[in-house]
């Protein structure tokens, strides 16, 4: 087969373009940690009281400018429902749910994750300042979801 000049080079073009796009696609996935919706981790909801970390909820401390905060929703509330983290050092707070879904919302924060059952959601945020910070569900999750919220303690 003999192909036209002008052929060739927009095939050969195409498939530089093609290697470029999945270059770039890969290249986001690992150096970001984009992983796909279904590759979150997964939890069995029934065993959330007996599966790491949830097993041990609250505040760890995991280096000099890192905390971790293993917080189980159910209805209506958190656990554990006294919370005291350090301003100015990074907090990753890991969520779960042990029946429906709920949400963890740190109004005037960029914290907003949904808490999935059979999913462990994580967000990482630094407070800059100390104070009480209100903790709010904001799916609506049952007759008590109106009165679901905690607060968090952020000192200096
Ligand atoms: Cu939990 Cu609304």
């Amino acid at each position: 087969m003999h192909l036209h000049k002008f052929e060739k080079i927009w095939l050969i073009f195409g498939i530089a373009m093609l290697a470029v796009f999945l270059g770039i696609v890969g290249v986001q996935a690992f150096t970001q940690g984009q992983t796909p919706a279904g590759g979150l981790k997964k939890i069995d909801p029934e065993k959330v009281d007996v599966t790491a970390p949830f097993d041990n909820p609250g505040v760890h401390q995991l280096n000099d400018d890192t905390y971790e905060v293993v917080i189980k929703a159910m209805a209506y509330g958190y656990e554990p429902s006294e919370i005291e983290v350090p301003a100015g050092k990074e907090i990753i707070f890991k969520v779960t749910s042990k029946d429906v879904i709920h949400s963890f919302t740190i109004p005037n924060t960029k914290v907003n994750m949904m808490i999935v059952p059979g999913q462990i959601n994580e967000k990482s945020y630094t407070f800059k300042e100390p104070g009480t910070y209100l903790i709010l569900c904001n799916e609506y999750c049952g007759t008590g979801h109106h009165f679901m919220h905690t607060e968090i303690e952020v000192v200096e």
